[in-house]
């Protein structure tokens, strides 16, 4: 997908040939990493109204210039995003700012979306991940639509107070939102986005008026030095939390659970020392990043590795790409649990750093140590495992069938 478009390509190739990337992004990274910085076409001409001309963009695909670049900010803007400008991505709050507007912002939700908070959920995230699994029971079962799925929308309309039964309604627009332009087209998204404005925009108002014990009214309430945050951006930051942190957990949950089937050894280790799961899920992040890729826009020229990168140029930061870079990762198609794996950057680094890291990781533990306890054995199901491939950003699965295994029943029989 990394590769000149020309003027024959039809869009059934194009399509063909994102969801081959897409479903399988690996061999591109290593074939191309070396070759970075480098300028691909980034969206086809007619996409989208107001694209007439391929728009390009720089792919950084090693791990120094994906942290050089994440770590100079002043450089390598969110705020600048043509795709905004051109009205086909929503100004999205704090993720596309830059200081100081993302300063003050992050400043105001650091003081609502607090790790106290994450951790005051964790017995409520815990009730439910066994909640699901009593659902599920044993044998086989696809555990993105039953489980992995399910969790992380739970857990983010828990933490906004929004109903229950607005559930689906949050995974389609989230899903809506990260889809591809080549996949999802711009009138149904802008259609998305105004349905997402309005819905929040009547939630952030109605917490105003009368306080709740959940995040929106934290938000409300978050005060600085006599600076507070207006309704737009509280609503704007309740969108950003559904598209933030929903497919992306999903998606580590089951990377992880996929990386896991095929290792029946490890799974047993597993049972019997939890110290282990940690490794395992920091290593999940760094083996099968959710977050493959973000952009950014360079406000000044720029060298990296040896290149030049005009001013104004869009830049594709490929976290999924650094994080298997063998100069940063000793054999990165390995997957070891002996690493340091400080510097992984699957939630970024910098001012942009995931805010939701503490729950993502919260989420996946609480997960894994619900199976291990549930099941000694998990194999793969008979349907086949399927990779979305609808969305560039993030990483996982569609469907990925398993079976869970029981614990054996042993009756005790007295004579
Ligand atoms: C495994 C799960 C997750 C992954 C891999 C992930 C990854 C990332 C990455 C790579 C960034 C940096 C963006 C950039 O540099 O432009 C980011 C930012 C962010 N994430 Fe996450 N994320 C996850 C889960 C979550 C969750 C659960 C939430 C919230 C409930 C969340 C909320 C955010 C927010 C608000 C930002 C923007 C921070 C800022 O711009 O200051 N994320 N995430």
């Amino acid at each position: 997908m990394i590769r000149e478009i020309t003027p024959t390509t039809t869009p059934e190739q194009l399509r063909a040939e994102l969801a081959a990337f897409l479903a399988d992004p690996y061999p591109t990274y290593r074939q191309m990493r070396d070759q970075t910085p480098l300028e691909y076409v980034f969206l086809p001409p007619g996409i989208a109204p107001g694209i007439d001309e391929p728009m390009r963009a720089w792919a950084l695909m090693k791990f120094s210039d994906v942290y050089n670049a994440l770590r100079d900010h002043e450089t390598f803007s969110s705020a600048r995003n043509p795709l905004v400008a051109k009205g086909i991505f929503p100004p999205l709050v704090l993720i596309l700012d830059d200081p100081p507007r993302h300063t003050r912002f992050r400043r105001l939700v650091n003081k609502a979306f607090t790790l106290r908070r994450v951790e005051a959920l964790q017995p409520w995230i815990a009730r439910v991940a066994h909640q699901l699994l009593d659902e599920i029971g044993s044998g086989e079962v696809d555990i993105v639509r039953s489980y992995t799925i399910p969790l992380p929308i739970r857990v983010i309309a828990h933490l906004l107070g929004i109903p229950e039964e607005d559930r689906d309604t949050f995974k389609r627009w989230s899903d809506t939102f990260i889809s591809s332009l080549v996949s999802i087209p711009l009138e149904q998204r802008m259609k998305n986005t105004q349905e997402m404005v309005e819905y929040f925009g009547r939630m952030a108002a109605a917490r105003r008026a009368h306080g709740a014990d959940d995040l929106i009214t934290a938000l409300v309430e978050a005060d600085i030095e006599g600076e507070s945050l207006q309704d737009w951006e509280i609503l704007g930051f309740c969108i950003l939390l559904l598209i933030a942190g929903n497919e992306t957990t999903t998606n580590l949950i089951g990377n992880m659970l996929n990386i896991l089937v095929d290792r029946p050894e490890l799974w047993q280790q597993l049972r019997e020392d939890r110290s282990l799961v940690e490794p395992v899920i920091e290593e999940t992040l760094r083996y099968e990043s959710p977050v493959q890729q973000l952009s950014r826009v360079t406000t000044r020229e720029v060298v990296l590795s040896g290149v030049t990168i005009p001013e104004g140029a869009m830049v594709s930061v490929f976290f999924g790409a650094a994080n298997r870079d063998p100069q940063e990762f000793p054999d990165p198609d390995e997957f070891r649990l002996d690493r340091d794996l400080r510097n992984h950057v699957a939630f970024g680094m910098g001012i942009h750093y995931c805010l939701g890291a503490p729950l993502a990781r919260a989420e996946a533990q609480i997960t894994l140590n619900a199976f291990l306890d549930r099941f000694p054995r998990l194999t793969r199901g008979t349907a086949p495992a399927v990779r979305q491939t609808t969305s560039p950003i993030v990483y996982g699965f569609q469907q990925l069938p398993l079976v869970l295994h029981p614990r054996e029943q042993r009756y005790a029989f007295s004579h």
